[in-house]
Order: structure tokens, then sequence, then C-alpha cells
């Protein structure tokens, strides 16, 4: 019998329900579910494949990878594959797919509700309203700004329309050139710190590799137009977080919103939580109430193809077995 491990750190809710469908559709297959990287061992050994999130796999991703030794597939169940593909321990005889396509909707929303969130200050309403504190002041408006994305993929191509609905300018940054509807103009990578003055909101969406840590340092954050906000949705590696505290500090950058951290959970002692001008979610953005209804489909496409030997024809190809 074809063995699954299913390690799905998500919230309880939306687990049941991918592992309460994929046991009812593939009663031939046995799927074991951890909620946590920590109870994943007495799985390890026999699962052919493996679907998971890199950062539910945490610092154990190596351990985990190099003691599965009939692993032939891992099925990302989010887009990123960072903390998986990159990792030394992932055989080169395992084809890894991801969930590309599924997050255009609820990422975009992600990050206009951030946009919305720092310009209108709604973490100082909130805080006034649990004191019972009349307070007034001048919300900025988003419309007639400027916004920065970094990383010009499927879910930039979902947010830049949505940007444009609401009368901002849109700026991609990406390596591969290309015209794009909703976008003003995309730019090389290389233009995002002569570019950074012009911005009022820096978006991160970059996938995260070795070529993009840090890839938003101290200089970038230094250059962006005083008063601009900073939004990270993509991975905590990408950002200098260290730097980002600095020009907080600082005042130069406004206010970030961070749905992503370099270590995950973000530690209580950590600095961003402290912070009046950070608001903090916790790797949410591309969860929905729905994320069952774009991602099982995915899922299930490729595992009746694996099953039936279809290797070719597996959707959302990463990386091939060699
Ligand atoms: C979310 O983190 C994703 O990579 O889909």
């Amino acid at each position: 019998m074809t063995k699954v491990l299913l390690l799905l750190n998500m919230p309880e809710q939306l687990r049941n329900r991918f592992h309460g469908y994929l046991a009812r559709t593939f009663p031939q297959v046995a799927f074991d579910l951890a909620d946590n990287v920590g109870k994943v061992d007495p799985y390890l050994a026999d699962a052919e494949i493996l679907m998971t999130h890199g950062p539910y796999l945490s610092t154990r991703s190596d351990y985990v990878l190099g003691h599965m030794p009939q692993l032939r597939w891992v099925q990302g169940t989010g887009t990123g594959m960072d903390n998986i593909i990159d990792r030394p321990s992932l055989p080169a005889d395992v084809l890894v797919t991801n969930m590309r396509g599924a997050h255009g909707p609820q990422m975009s929303e992600a990050a206009i509700g951030s946009m919305l969130a720092l310009a209108r200050q709604m973490p100082r309403s909130i805080r006034n309203q649990d004191n019972h504190i009349w307070e007034r002041w001048l919300p900025q408006i988003i419309h007639g700004k400027t916004v920065g994305i970094l990383g010009v993929g499927v879910i930039a191509e979902a947010l830049a329309p949505r940007c444009k609905v609401l009368g901002m300018t849109v700026v991609g940054f990406s390596s591969s050139q290309r015209v794009i509807e909703g976008f003003d103009r995309i730019l090389p990578v290389g233009e995002l710190k002569p570019t950074a003055p012009d911005l009022d909101f820096l978006v991160l969406l970059t996938p995260y590799s070795e070529a993009t840590h840090h890839i938003v340092n101290e200089d970038i954050l230094m250059a962006l137009k005083p008063g601009s906000y900073l939004i990270n949705l993509a991975r905590g590696g990408v950002l200098d977080e260290a730097a980002l505290i600095k020009v907080l500090d600082a005042g130069r950058v406004s206010g970030a919103a961070l749905d992503v951290f370099s270590t995950e959970p973000l530690p209580p002692e950590h600095r961003f939580w402290s912070m009046e001008n950070v608001i903090i979610t916790c790797h949410m953005g591309g969860l929905t109430d729905d994320y069952h209804l774009q991602a099982l489909p995915i899922i299930e496409k490729n595992l009746r193809h694996y099953l039936a030997g279809e290797g070719d024809q597996m959707i959302n190809v990463v990386r091939k077995a060699a």
C-alpha cells in the first residue's frame, strides 16, 4: 500500500479537511497525519510521498528528508518550496511539486489589507478601543500612492490590477522583463534601490533562495521614501530583519506588516512583538477558509497521476526526479 505522510502544521480545521478528503478519495492509500514536525518520526521509514510545506519542517528539514528511504515525491501544500528543494538531504531522485496558482486572490487581499491597515493606523484604533479612548488623526490615503512589488509571479499578477483599481501606481521588480496587465512598469531587480525613493509601499513576494537572501537589506530600506511602509508576505529570509528594526526605530520607514519571519514561530522575546509600528500576522497570508477548495484539486490530480504511473502528467512540477 502506498504510504503518504501528511505533515500539516496548519489550522486544525484545514488539516482535517485535507486529511479527510484525501482518505475518502483514495481508500487504496494509507495517510499518516502529523500536525507538527516533532511527531513525524514513526512515519518516516515507510512514507513514499510527503505532503507538507517548507516552514512546517522548521529546523528538522534535513533530518526528516534524510530519514525517508522510500521517498519518491514531495507535494508542497504551499507555493514556496524553500527548506525542501534547497536541502542537501533531499535526494536527487525525488520529484517536487508545489501549489503554484492557488494563492493570487488571498495574498492580494493580505497585501491590500496590510497597506490599508498601515496607512489608516488600524492597530492604533484597536489599542484605543481596548482603552475606550476617542482619538482622531489623519489616516493616509493609498489612492494616488506608489506600490513596488518585489517578485512578479502569479501572486503579483493578481495583486497589481487590484492595486490599480484602488488608484495606485504599480511598479514590479523582476528578474525577467515582460509586460503584464496591471503594472505601470516592471523593472529589473537591480533598479529597486534607485527606484526605492519613489515607493510609498514595498510589498515582498519573491521566493526565498540563496539569491534572494536579505535581498531587502539596509541599503534598500534606507533608500525607501521616508515615511514609507514595508509588507513582507514572502519569507523572513528575504528581508534583513535587524536592518528593518533599525530603520523603523529611526523613523525612516513608518511601519511594517510582517506575515513571515526568519524564525517561525516568531520567538516570544523578539523585538517585533513590542513594536507599535509593526503589524504581525502568523504566516497565514496564503491560507483562507476556502484553501482546501484551491489546493485539494491540485493534490488530487497529482496523486491520481502518480498512482497511475503517469508522472509526466503531474502538474506544478518544480523539480523532476533525476
Ligand atoms: C506560503 O507560504 C506559500 O509558500 O505558499
